[in-house]
Parts: C-alpha cells; structure tokens; sequence
C-alpha cells in the first residue's frame, strides 16, 4: 500500500478488477480528483480526457462513498444509480472505497 505522511488524513481505497487481484492505496483526504489521486499513488487505471466526457475511467462503486466534482459527468441516471462513477471527476467522500476498475472495456 502507498503511504501518506501519518499526520496527513487520507482514505483506504481498494480496487478491483475483474480476473485480477485488488490492490490497495492511501491517498490524501484533500485530494481535488480521485483518479489524479490513484495516479500519483501508483495505481495503474485507464483514462484519456480527464474531464468527465470520454468514459475511458468508468468504475463502480463497490462500498464507500463518491461524489463527482462536475454536475453532468457522462453517466446516464441509471448508471449513477448503480453506482457507476467517473474518477477523474470525482472525490471519495468516505474513510475507505472499494472501486470496480475498467467497466468500460467488460465485455
Ligand atoms: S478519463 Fe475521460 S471520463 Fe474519465
């Protein structure tokens, strides 16, 4: 796991994906995106606009809490009802998230 100064709060976060094994990071409470987070913590997931619009960062929402930094990210109602998300246009709101990685490239 990444590790943060200890005097700095920060958030678990757990990814997973499918067929592969979930890995974990610490990254700061203050962080301005998740996916800028993740990244500079050494996680390895796709993404291309960084604005909310092309999708490559689709994940769901597994256990803990988001909230996105932009009010119309690319999700349909239905998605952001099953929890979908957009990491480069999103914060964890909670102490420890749990994220399915790459959804967008499941067949
Ligand atoms: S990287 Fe394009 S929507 Fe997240």
């Amino acid at each position: 796991m990444h590790r943060l100064h200890p005097d700095r709060p920060s958030i678990a976060v757990e990814l997973t994906q499918p067929g592969g094994p979930s890995t974990h990071f610490a990254i700061a409470a203050d962080h301005p995106t998740l996916l800028g987070a993740l990244l500079a913590a050494g996680a390895d997931l796709p993404s291309s606009c960084r604005n909310g619009s092309c999708r490559a960062c689709l994940s769901q929402v597994q256990s803990g809490q988001i909230s996105h930094v932009i009010d119309w990210p690319s999700l349909s109602a239905q998605e952001r009802s099953d929890g979908y998300c957009l990491p480069c246009v999103a914060r964890a709101t909670s102490p420890r998230l749990v994220l399915r990685t790459g959804c967008l490239f499941e067949s």
